[in-house]
């Protein structure tokens, strides 16, 4: 269908030229139009400009459009893009939740068989249908919150069957949803407990019977491996990256969470899309990532739940680096998938402005998931994925009403959700 939405507040994050991502002090630009106009043709964005453009050509518009939605001073942005989540898993983890509160740290908890090794028991004994249903009610409801395209991790199965359970759910949800979907291997979340005692025979099984058959069925766009302290080593991660690469898959890494664990530079090092978490990031880390084509990703809810280190984005960002934004959405370290919160506590306690965040949360999660080419931003030719707010005041409303709903209503390929 094609339809026109006019009497736009605030078209926001307008891109006249395409840019991959943002970074450094571009990243305080958000390029908006007001009293404005959007034209969608097919699931696409095909015209957009000011209410003034809209009405030299009105004419034309009005015989293209089948429908036409006054958007009543409302305004619009893309939809968030959230490059990186766990959304596939099974029940939940609250009595860990309750845990924390009483002091044990997510080191501990995950030593005492909680923590990931949890969530894996759970998982393994709930069926394909089961866990297809859990994931899918979870990807409607941040939908409803206004995100567009999510990327979304395996690494609750770590044995064949259940790796690949999980990657299969993942296709399924690629093919009944409207939103963007990008799979990522991660096999190398945890070490099983069969493999305790023999790490390196868990990696053989990873390389030589998980990855040959993930790529045989095509079910991962990306390979991921947790490098952290008590997880995954740099030499260990080398050689699962390699692996992955070998069936042509891009790294994703999860890195310094927990320590300063070297995942950064061996991120960069295999041309990793992004390195997330990063928590402990200091100044040879941001030396080796402004080298590079690797997208630092901070994951606000996770350090939040988890009450750990803040990543240092306002130093990343000042260094001339991008940032780009994602929820982690887990049940062990973030068990919210809100990227509107999200965005607000990149303002509130990383310090970036209003514009940053927006950027980091569309434009640059775009680019750590692979899809910036077509989402992320209005601009001509991309697909027709955005959010038209509640009145609002201005797009710094946004993450200022931490926690409420700004959003009405969400479009996807030009559907409403
Ligand atoms: O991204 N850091 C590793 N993995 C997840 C946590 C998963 C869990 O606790 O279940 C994360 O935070
Ligand atoms: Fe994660």
């Amino acid at each position: 269908m094609n339809f026109l939405v006019i009497n736009i507040k605030e078209l926001i994050q307008v891109e006249q030229k395409s840019h991959l991502k943002v970074c450094g002090k571009q990243m305080s630009k958000l390029p908006s139009i007001k009293d404005a106009f959007l034209y969608v043709e097919s699931g696409r964005i095909m015209g957009f400009g000011s209410m003034k453009d809209f009405n030299l050509k009105r004419e034309r518009y009005y015989s293209m459009s089948s429908k036409i939605i006054d958007a009543n001073s409302k305004s619009i942005l893309p939809t968030w893009c959230d490059s990186h989540s766990h959304i596939v898993y099974a029940g939940s983890r609250e009595k860990e939740f309750v845990d924390k509160i009483k002091g044990f740290s997510y080191e501990e908890i995950a030593k005492r068989g909680g923590g990931i090794l949890n969530s894996v028991k759970q998982l393994q004994k709930t069926s394909e249908e089961d866990l297809y249903e859990q994931s899918m009610l979870r990807l409607n409801e941040v939908i409803k919150l206004g995100t567009g395209a999510i990327e979304i991790k395996s690494g609750y199965g770590l044995n064949t069957e259940s790796e690949l359970k999980m990657l299969r759910v993942i296709r399924k949800m690629k093919e009944n949803t409207c939103a963007k979907i990008k799979a990522t291997f991660l096999g190398a979340h945890a070490f099983p407990i069969e493999f305790k005692d023999d790490k390196e025979g868990y990696i053989d099984l990873l390389i030589n019977e998980m990855l040959p058959i993930i790529a045989a069925e095509d079910l991962a766009d990306f390979i991921d491996v947790f490098c952290d302290d008590g997880f995954y080593t740099t030499e260990q991660t080398e050689r699962i990256l390699m692996a992955g690469i070998k069936h042509g898959l891009r790294p994703k890494i999860h890195a310094n969470e927990l320590a300063k664990s070297g995942g950064i530079q061996v991120g960069v090092k295999y041309g990793a899309l992004s390195v997330d978490h990063i928590e402990y990031t200091s100044d040879d880390e941001i030396k080796c990532l402004l080298d590079s084509d690797t997208m630092p990703t901070i994951l606000p809810g996770a350090a939040f739940f988890l009450n750990m280190l803040l990543s240092p984005a306002r130093k990343m960002i000042d260094a001339g680096l991008p940032v780009a934004l994602a929820s982690d959405y887990n049940p062990g370290s973030s068990p919210s998938g809100n990227m509107n919160l999200i965005v607000s506590m990149a303002c509130i306690n990383y310090k970036m402005l209003p514009e940053e965040a927006i950027n980091a949360a569309t434009i640059n999660s775009a680019y750590a998931m692979g899809v910036s080419d077509k989402l992320g931003s209005i601009a001509l030719g991309k697909d027709a994925n955005f959010i038209i707010t509640k009145p609002i005041s201005s797009y710094e409303y946004i993450p200022y009403s931490f926690g409420n709903n700004v959003i009405e209503s969400v479009y996807l390929k030009g559907q409403v959700q």
